[in-house]
């Protein structure tokens, strides 16, 4: 369905967990957060029964985010329960990809379609660094075992804190290696991503176009979110920017998200939304759920304000609540 703005909603990212294997510095604190109590947290098929109302109002592609989508129970099992869903027609996960290597079997099976993997270095102590664990060879191993499914796009992405130049190129030199685009995010100041400044996309195409020549901007999209990308000669994947702070791109805004206790929020900036879980709980009808969705999304805000000092109605929940 459009919303007031006349954007498609299309695209619903769905957050299964707030629990997560890593502590990255912009996402987590050292100590972990109070994890959401297991019955507060929607059942599979309570998610069914949201994505079978959303794909009413036109719900097409499905993203499993978390924390780490991963580190709950059978999360191949709800993928295959989502791609059965008529009219969904893509389901993806982004993963830190910690525990890939161990289920990328059951969701090839499961039919997952595109998976994307949180990677900021390929450096093993500024990875402990960033994430402050010391899990670097898991995920380099969960890479290789995802390349084993050439059906399955791959895609890195990177929000380069502090990286210097030569661990960026380093990083983006997997997308010359392997058939896997990598993609540069710019920092969002939500939760702990105020506390760091933000790499912007001209300077990081700087330091790639010093390592390895001329970037050309392509008009492909490789997925379902925000990302541009740019070829480089001898390259199998495509680099990508996902620039929120100096490429806004919310007048083409497709998407809402669920955090993992069911609750719609209709921009990842603003509070705005909806407690579905409450009224599933209290008996509500598929009609009535059907309505409170529908009015989530037509009263999606216009855009964020990242760039200015307004703060009303700002999120206070952290990225690893959210799921990006
Ligand atoms: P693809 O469909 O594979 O391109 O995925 P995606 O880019 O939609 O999802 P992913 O989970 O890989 O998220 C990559 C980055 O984009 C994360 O930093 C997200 O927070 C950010 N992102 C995704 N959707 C939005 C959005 O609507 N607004 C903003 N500002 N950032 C977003
Ligand atoms: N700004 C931008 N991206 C972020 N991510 C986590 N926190 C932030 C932030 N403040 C990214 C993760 C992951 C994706 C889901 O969101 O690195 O790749
Ligand atoms: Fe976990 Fe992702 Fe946050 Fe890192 S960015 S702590 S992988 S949820």
């Amino acid at each position: 369905m459009k919303d007031r703005f006349g954007r498609e909603i299309d695209y619903l990212r769905i957050s299964i967990t707030d629990r997560c294997n890593l502590r990255c510095v912009y996402c987590m604190p050292e100590n972990g957060i109070v994890q959401i109590p297991h019955k507060e947290i929607l059942t599979y098929d309570e998610i069914i029964r949201i994505c079978r109302c959303m794909t009413d109002l036109g719900i097409r592609k499905i993203k499993l985010t978390g924390g780490e989508p991963l580190t709950r129970k059978g999360c191949a099992t709800l993928v295959q329960m989502l791609k059965g869903l008529d009219g969904i027609n893509k389901v993806t996960l982004t993963t830190n990809g910690v525990l890939l290597k161990d289920q990328i079997r059951s969701l090839f099976e499961a039919g997952i379609d595109d998976i994307n993997i949180s990677l900021d270095t390929l450096d093993a102590s500024r990875f402990a660094q960033v994430t402050r664990r010391e899990s670097l060879n898991q995920v380099l191993e969960g890479i290789e075992a995802a390349l084993q499914y050439p059906a399955i796009g791959l895609k890195i992405n990177c929000v380069p804190v502090l990286e210097e130049p030569e661990n960026l190129a380093a990083l983006a030199g997997l997308a010359r290696q392997y058939p896997i685009h990598v993609r540069f995010i710019e920092m969002m100041p939500i939760g702990y991503g105020r506390e760091f400044q933000f790499r912007g996309e001209e300077e990081i195409c700087r330091i790639l176009e010093r390592a390895y020549g001329i970037m050309t901007p392509v008009t492909e999209r490789y997925g379902n979110g925000p990302c541009h990308y740019y070829k480089i000669e001898g390259f199998q994947g495509k680099i990508g920017f996902i620039s929120a702070m100096t490429h806004k791109f919310c007048d083409q805004c497709n998407r809402v998200r669920m955090t993992a206790e069911g609750y719609l929020k209709a921009c990842l900036q603003y509070q705005t939304g909806t407690d579905l879980k409450s009224l599933m709980r209290s008996g509500c009808t598929d009609e009535e759920l059907t309505e409170a969705i529908q009015k989530v999304i037509w009263e999606k805000p216009v855009s964020h304000h990242f760039t200015s000092v307004e703060a009303e109605a700002d999120e206070e929940r952290l990225m690893s609540q959210i799921g990006g």
